[in-house]
This record gives C-alpha cells, sequence and structure tokens, in this order.
C-alpha cells in the first residue's frame, strides 16, 4: 500500500473575500430612494404636456426617484381616488394640479394630516393646509388682460369672456381679475360671459349657439388660448370679424402654442401663463432634503402681441436650442458617469484579483511546505509497511511449511493410526457380538466401539485427502450403475434412520444410469452427506436423496434434510479445510465436506450446497455422463470392485449409533434435592455426564441449546452444565439469556468446550459462566466444580436469610438477585397487615410462576416462601412490641393474623416467649 498526501485548501476562503469587497464598493454609495407623486387634472392639452415635459426633464437630474404619475381627464372624482390610491402606496411628496376648487380639497387636507408634503400647482382648493403653492397670479392676470385691452384699443370695446371650467380656481380668479380690471376703463363694455370649459371645441360650440347676439361685439377675453382660437373660428363667419381682438392666456412657446397663434395673427394678444413644471420639482427636492423653499411661490406674467411676439419667439428657440445642447451634454456625462463605474468595477476586480493571489501563493508555499513533511513522515511510514509485508509473506511461506510438515506427521501418524484401531476393532466386535455382558460392560464397550470407529474414520479420511492433495491420486472411474449403487448406500443407513425416528427416502427419474465413476471413492462422499444428513435431523425429519438427469447430459444427486440448516456464513465456508459451524452437530475434524469436494472434483463434477437456518440443507452432486471429459489415466477397463466399501461405511455409521443408556437406575444413596441440567448434543458425552451426575444429582437433560433454555426456565435447576457449541441457542448465549434474566440469575452455569483457549475461555466467563471447563476434562474435576459452586451458594443463602436487611450491603450479590430480593422484601413488608395475602399475590407482582418464585427462594434464600412470609410477620412482630406502645390484639391485625391466640402460639414456638411477656421482657 503506497500513501499519498493530498492537502487541500478550502478555495471558498477567497470567494468570501470577493464578495466582501464588492458589497462594500457597491454598499458605499447607496442614496435614498424617493417616491414623488404627481396628479395632474387633465393630461390633454399642450400646456398640461408641456408642464410634464418639464418635470420629466428636471427629474432626469435625479437618479433616487421613483415617479407615479395620474391623469384625472377633467374628472374631480376620478382625481379622488388617484389621490389616495398615491396616499396609499405611501409617497414621499404629493403634487397636485387639482381639477376644481371645492371637490379636491379633501384629499389636499388627506395627505396634508398624513404628514405627505403637498405642493399645488397651477389650479387651487379651498385648503389651506398645504406645504407649497407653485403658479401665476390669476387675478392679476385678468387686469392684465383688461389692462391692454383698454390702453391699446381707442373707442367702444364691447367684450364677451369665453371662461375655464366654472368651479377650477384660474377660471374664477381670472374673472374676477378681468371684471375690476375693466372698472378702469369706461369705453370697455362686459357685453357677455360664457363657460367653455377650458376646451376649444366647447367654446366654439356655444359661441356659435349664439352668433346672433355677437353683431356688435368687437373683442373676447378667452381664459385660454385654445378657447380664443374656437372663438376666432366663429368669429370668422361673421362680417367684420377681422376686426375682433381676441385675447387668450397661456401664450405657450413652440409650434401648436400660444405664441405661434399671436404670430399668426389668430390671436390678437396671449397673456403669458407659467406651466411651473420645472419649479414644482424643485420645490419637492427642496422639501425633500430639508432645505428652506418659498410656500407660495409666485411666478410673474406677462402681455405677448404683435410688438413682441417675435423677438419672444427668439429667445424661445434660442432657449430651445441651448435645452437640447444641455440635454446632449447630460447624456454625455451620463456615458462617462457609466464608462468610469465599469472601470472603477474593473478596477476593484484587479485589485481584488492581486490580493487573492498573493494570499493564494501564501497558502500554496505554506501547504506545499506542509506537503513535503508529510510526504516525508508518509515514505518512512511506506517503506515500514513494506518490510512489514516482507515480514509477513516470509512468515506466511513459514507457517505453510509448517503447515505442510505437520500433515505430513498426520499423515504418517495416520497410517500408524490404522493398525492398531483395526486390531482394537476385530476383538471389540467379537466381544460384543459373542460373550455374555453385564448391562453397564456392554454400554461401555459399545461407546468404546463407537469411538474407536470414529478415530479411524477421521484417519482414513485425512489419509484420503492427502493423497488426493499431495499425492495428486487420481480416480480409477469404471462404469457402472449409479442408481443400485447409490440406492445400496441409501439402504445401509435406513435402521440407523428409524432408530433416530427420521424418514430416510430415495426417489430417482431414472431406474439404471451408466455412469463412469470410481467406486472406492464416490462411496464416501455419499457416506459423509446422508450421515451428516441423518445426524443433522430432529425426530419426525425428513432425509430425501434423489437421482435425476438434466439437459446438459449431467446425472445430478441431492441428498437433502429438513434438520438445523446453517447460516449463510456457515455455508460459505462449509467446504473449507478444517471449517466447523458454530452449531455443527457434526463432532468431527471438519475435514469431511472438504474431501467430499475434492473426490466429486476429480470426477470432474461439481458439488453445491443451499441452506437455511431451521429449514434444513441441501447439498447436489452434478457428475458428467459419458466418458468424453475422463483422460485415459483416469479410467480403468478391467472390472473394479463395485461393492461400497463396509469398513468405511461403519466408520460414518458409528456416529450414529445410539448406545442406549438402558443402564439399570443406579440406586440413591441420598436424596437427590439438588438438579442438574446438561445441555450437550453428542449423545455419548450427554450419556456419559448424565450416568456420572445422576449418582449425585435430579438429572434433566437437552441436546440442543432451545430446548436447553426452555428448561432452565421450567425446571429452574440448581445448576446448568452446557456445551459451548450447540445446535440453536450457544452455550455463552444460554448464559447470557440466563443470567440477565431475574427468575435464573442464582443458577450457576458450567460451559464445557473443547475450544481450549485463553481468549476462549475469558469470552466464556465474559458470557457471566461461573465455570469453564475445556474438553477432554476428568469427571472428577466437573463433579468438584460442581460442589463448590452449590457450597458458594449455600455460604450465600445464609447470609441472606440471617440479615434480609442488608440484602444491599452484599458485594458478592449479583445485581439481578439483589433485585429481586429487594422487590420481594418490599412486596411481603407492604403486606404485612394483609391476613388475605398470598403467594399467587407475589407471583403476579414479580410475573413469575409458582415453580419459579419457590426454586429461585430457595436457591437464594434456603426457605420456603411461606416460612418466609411467616418469618417477616413475626419480626415485625418483635419489633412493634419493643419499640410501639401497642396492644397486643393490635400488634396481631398489623402483621396480618387474624387471631390473637393463634398469633401468640406462633411467636412462642418461634421466639420461646409469648408476646406478652416478651413486650414485658
Ligand atoms: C390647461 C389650462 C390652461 C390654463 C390652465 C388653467 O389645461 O386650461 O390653458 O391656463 O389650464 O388651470
Amino acid at each position: 500500500m503506497i500513501l499519498k498526501n493530498c492537502s487541500v485548501r478550502p478555495v471558498w476562503f477567497p470567494l468570501i473575500i470577493v464578495i466582501i469587497l464588492f458589497s462594500s464598493c457597491g454598499s458605499s454609495h447607496q442614496e435614498k430612494k424617493y417616491t414623488i407623486g404627481f396628479s395632474q387634472c387633465t393630461g390633454l392639452d399642450l400646456w398640461r404636456r408641456t408642464m410634464l415635459y418639464e418635470m420629466k426633464t428636471e427629474l432626469s437630474l435625479h437618479s433616487n426617484v421613483n415617479f407615479i404619475y395620474a391623469d384625472a381627464k377633467g374628472n374631480s372624482k376620478l382625481q379622488i381616488e388617484q389621490v389616495r390610491k398615491m396616499l396609499n402606496s405611501k409617497i414621499d411628496v404629493l403634487i397636485i394640479s387639482p381639477n376644481e376648487v371645492h371637490p379636491l380639497a379633501i384629499v389636499v387636507k388627506e395627505a396634508y394630516d398624513k404628514g405627505i408634503p403637498t405642493i399645488i400647482i397651477d389650479r387651487k382648493t379651498s385648503s389651506s393646509q398645504y406645504t407649497a403653492y407653485i403658479g401665476a397670479d390669476n387675478y392679476e392676470l385678468g387686469r392684465m388682460a383688461a389692462n391692454y385691452l383698454g390702453t391699446t384699443f381707442k373707442g367702444n370695446i364691447k367684450v364677451i369672456e369665453v371662461m375655464g371650467l366654472a368651479g377650477s380656481s384660474p377660471a374664477i380668479e381670472r374673472e374676477r381679475g378681468f371684471r375690476d380690471g375693466i372698472k378702469l376703463f369706461p369705453h370697455i363694455k362686459l357685453k357677455q360671459r360664457l363657460s367653455g370649459n377650458w376646451l376649444k371645441d366647447i367654446a366654439e360650440k356655444r359661441l356659435k349657439a349664439r352668433t346672433g347676439s355677437l353683431a356688435d361685439i368687437n373683442a373676447v377675453f378667452a381664459h385660454n388660448d385654445d378657447m380664443g382660437v374656437g372663438a376666432r373660428n366663429v368669429f370668422r363667419t361673421l362680417d367684420g370679424a377681422g376686426k375682433v381682438k381676441i385675447i387668450g392666456v397661456d401664450a405657450l412657446p413652440g409650434p401648436g402654442g400660444g405664441m405661434e397663434m399671436v404670430s399668426d395673427r389668430l390671436l390678437t394678444a396671449s397673456v403669458v401663463y407659467p406651466t411651473c413644471g420645472k419649479e414644482a420639482v424643485v420645490t419637492a427636492f427642496k422639501i425633500l432634503n430639508n432645505e428652506p423653499f418659498v410656500k407660495d411661490n409666485i411666478l410673474k406674467s406677462l402681455i405677448v402681441d404683435s410688438n413682441n411676439v417675435e423677438l419672444m419667439k427668439m429667445q424661445y428657440s434660442k432657449i430651445t436650442s441651448q435645452q437640447v445642447d444641455i440635454e446632449k451634454q447630460q447624456k454625455l456625462i451620463a456615458e462617462q458617469v457609466s464608462i468610469y463605474k465599469s472601470q472603477q468595477i474593473i478596477l476593484n476586480i484587479v485589485v481584488i484579483s492581486l490580493v487573492l493571489a498573493l494570499i493564494l501563493g501564501g497558502l500554496v508555499f505554506i501547504s506545499s511546505k506542509e506537503n513535503r513533511k508529510i510526504n516525508i513522515s508518509l515514505e518512512a511510514k511506506n517503506f515500514e509497511i513494506q518490510n512489514q509485508r516482507n515480514q509477513l509473506i516470509e512468515m506466511s511461506a513459514k507457517a505453510e511449511a509448517a503447515m505442510e510438515g505437520r500433515l505430513n506427521f498426520f499423515t504418517n501418524i495416520s497410517h500408524e493410526f490404522r493398525t492398531p484401531l483395526t486390531l482394537m476393532l476385530s476383538p471389540l466386535s467379537d466381544v460384543l457380538t459373542k460373550e455374555k455382558l453385564t448391562l453397564k460392560a456392554e454400554k461401555n464397550l459399545k461407546l468404546v466401539s463407537q469411538n474407536a470407529h470414529r478415530l479411524l474414520r477421521l484417519v482414513n479420511q485425512l489419509i484420503d485427502y492427502r493423497k488426493i492433495e499431495i499425492d495428486k491420486q487420481k480416480i480409477k472411474a469404471t462404469e457402472n450403475n449409479i442408481v443400485s449403487y447409490v440406492r445400496e448406500i441409501v439402504e445401509n443407513f435406513r435402521i440407523h434412520a428409524q432408530q433416530h425416528d427420521i424418514h430416510l427416502f430415495f426417489f430417482t427419474t431414472e431406474r439404471k444410469l451408466n455412469v463412469w465413476f470410481d467406486v472406492n471413492m464416490l462411496d464416501k462422499v455419499f457416506f459423509n452427506l446422508i450421515a451428516n444428513a441423518i445426524k443433522c435431523s430432529t425426530s419426525q425429519g425428513k432425509v430425501t436423496v434423489k437421482i435425476s438427469t438434466n439437459e446438459t447430459n449431467h446425472v445430478i444427486v441431492t441428498v437433502e434434510d429438513t434438520g438445523i440448516g446453517m447460516s449463510p456464513e456457515d455455508v460459505a465456508l462449509i467446504f473449507d479445510q478444517f471449517y466447523q459451524a458454530d452449531n455443527a452437530p457434526i463432532n468431527g475434524s471438519g475435514i469431511g465436506l472438504s474431501l467430499s469436494r475434492e473426490i466429486v472434483m476429480l470426477h470432474h463434477g461439481n458439488i453445491d450446497v443451499k441452506s437455511q437456518k431451521w429449514k434444513g440443507t441441501s447439498f447436489t452432486i452434478t457428475l458428467p455422463l459419458g466418458d468424453s471429459h475422463l483422460d485415459v489415466s483416469e479410467k480403468v477397463t478391467a472390472g473394479a470392485d463395485r461393492t461400497i466399501n463396509v469398513e468405511e461405511l461403519n466408520t460414518y455409521k458409528a456416529d450414529l449409533e445410539r448406545v442406549s443408556s438402558n443402564t439399570p437406575a443406579i440406586t440413591l444413596d441420598f436424596p437427590k434435592d439438588i438438579s442438574v441440567l446438561i445441555i450437550e448434543d453428542n449423545a455419548d458425552l450427554l450419556n456419559y455426564l448424565q450416568d456420572q451426575l445422576s449418582l449425585h444429582y435430579d438429572v434433566f437433560t437437552a441436546i440442543n441449546g432451545n430446548d436447553g433454555l426452555s428448561q432452565a426456565y421450567e425446571k429452574v435447576p440448581d445448576i446448568v452444565i452446557s456445551d459451548v457449541v450447540l445446535p440453536g441457542y450457544s452455550g455463552k448465549e444460554i448464559t447470557k439469556i440466563l443470567k440477565s434474566d431475574f427468575r435464573t440469575s442464582h443458577i450457576p452455569v458450567i460451559l464445557l468446550t473443547a475450544q481450549a483457549s485463553i481468549d476462549q475461555q475469558i469470552s466464556g466467563m465474559n458470557a457471566m459462566a461461573d465455570l469453564y471447563i475445556s474438553k477432554p476434562f476428568h469427571i472428577d474435576y466437573l463433579l468438584a466444580g460442581i460442589s463448590n459452586l452449590l457450597r458458594n451458594r449455600i455460604i450465600l443463602k445464609k447470609h441472606f436469610s440471617t440479615d434480609l436487611n442488608s440484602i444491599d450491603k452484599t458485594r458478592t450479590t449479583k445485581t439481578l438477585d439483589k433485585k429481586f430480593l429487594s422487590d420481594l422484601s418490599a412486596i411481603v413488608e407492604q403486606n404485612l397487615a394483609n391476613e388475605r395475602f398470598s403467594i399467587e399475590d407475589i407471583c403476579k407482582l414479580l410475573g413469575i410462576s409458582r415453580m419459579q418464585l419457590y426454586r429461585k427462594v430457595k436457591a437464594l434464600l434456603d426457605c420456603n416462601i411461606s416460612d418466609y412470609i411467616l418469618n417477616r410477620r413475626l419480626k415485625k412482630a418483635q419489633f412493634l412490641l419493643s419499640t410501639e406502645d401497642l396492644t397486643i390484639s393490635e400488634v396481631t391485625y398489623m402483621v396480618g393474623f387474624s387471631n390473637p391466640n393463634y398469633f401468640a402460639t406462633v411467636f412462642k414456638s418461634k421466639y420461646g416467649k409469648t408476646p406478652s411477656e416478651f413486650k414485658k421482657a
């Protein structure tokens, strides 16, 4: 393994700096934004459009303004609504040119009350609550018109006045000014007055309607130029129209304006009425910036007629061209500003990038320095690892050689074992079949025979394995009927299956099937699989052997059981050399399945396994049909011995042999009030232990973990002896479960195991086992262990029963036992006065059975539960009699007795004194 250092610097760090710098650049020039609302009474005519244009031009000089414009189209009601909407949308200043004096006064007041600065322009309202007014003096304007007529024209002047909208302030004021003005000129007579609503068409229409009465009229005062032109149109149709003088108001410069009308002789004269758009915006900013401003800003006015109109027009066009220049310059300035701004941004970016580059450069420098250091230390580590690897390779080569040596040694020794074992077995068989033996001797000799067979099987397997693995032994295949071959093997196991209460089935799809195989080798595979299947099965289980063929020209033999099955982890390793499944029911070296696989492979076949925990296992062997897959060296033509190897078969059957435990019951020389539960899956060891222990104890047995656990709960034995590796729950699991349940926590557990390493022993003790004995063990050692544990228990019992109140101080007591005793003590204490209090009540409250309660109290306190309750009642009575001033009958009831005489008798038998004698003493 090569270690490399790749240190990663956070890239977001420079980004954050950029963001901070940019955001700080942007925020430094932030101006306050204002909203100005402008409510126009009508936006239709040129005068109003000019006003709006002026405003917009002025506003363009300010970038921080939001301008809201609303045109009421000459409708006062609409204008009120529009102003209210503006007030609600939070404007900072209201500019209003009110349509009529009275209706609009209300909204002007509302704006003022809301604290919104209100600028009135041109027309007025009846409200005096406004911030500023800008406009010309309309009264003065009316007087100027009268004065112009009176001084410029001699002779009788008969005037018709064409007025603006009746309710609007300029109309009212111009009419008043004109009326007062003509009073100074007796040759001027106001003949008629009509309203043109500020509009040319209406004025024209209404004058036309009166053409009959206009014959002597020689002057018109129109309140604006548009209505003046309307009047000119009407008078043009009448005789002497050329002589009629028409004075208008507004005198707007530019095309279509009043100045042009004067210049074109449509009007005689016009009074300049300034549009005041620019002034309104200037005043608004003064108010917003808290600068001083003029509240009533009255703009100047003058008369324009044929004498000065050309001069005025010239001045205007000059102003206009200057204005255009100014606008051009403003545009240029704006462009320059935007160029400046973008250059400023670029400059900022360049500066920031430079700073970042410097920072990053610094970081890179630091990190490369660190990297160098780390790389040096990694290189050293790599070197170390390489060294270790080489050492490991060397060690494993040595281990392999050692293993090889050991295997050789085992094989050689195995060969040595074979002869003596065979020599032991035949005389044994003779003795067993021919001699008259006592039952006990027969049982013991059968046990010897069985184990000698087992040993022989292991030795054979080891030798076979060796032959195949190391000596590369080849098969000697002959063509044989595999159906009859397998059937014969199955039949050989039938009697054992029956003994184990297992149904053994043989199914075949073919009556005869010739297959090339080594008759002296393949039988070992089937011996092993069928024997295992029977051993793995529980009573009433099924073992099925099936033969069939498939479409790819193979014969398939399956050996299936409905037994305990295996976990996926065990399945994955089951064919490995010397592997033993955790709960392997097979007490062997673990070489059997590995050897089977080697044999099947030699036959160019395949072996597979499928298994499910608690459901069963199925082994499938697939062998090719025909002989094309075989090398010449793998075939023998001379007729091979086709019968199965009986001697070998016996070594497999030996495991299934039941050595009956029908030994006559051993007479008990002392009462067996101590019970022992033995959990062991090896039937021989179980029988042996049962025989040995039943001499001293009452013995229960279980052959798997699950049964063992349920018996422990049901019988609550005084001691449990269990194997570690078991089908179902392992010994360690059983120990943990029993020790963590207060119903069984007091039971000492002895674990028996072949796993003798110190680590395994420690793990056994960690599982809370009281004793860990490794196999093989001497029975006396086990017996000594049992009595030792029982003695300890007795010491504890004494301790508990002498002083129940000191339970909590006992350090040696296990937590759960302590809890049980304190719960029991509390329940009894609470019910001492209750004469109906029963053992059933305790069982219910503790949630355990009567049997469990009885056993637990016996085990921990060495007394029965009724005695315990009675003792507690009497102890309490003793306490009450000596410490409280109570009568005997009061005490009687307080400790749950219903009759004082009976109480006295019981008390005396326990303490040798009656309660009253005790009280006096
Ligand atoms: C335009 C106008 C002008 C007049 C002014 C009075 O709408 O009629 O011609 O001078 O309004 O408010």
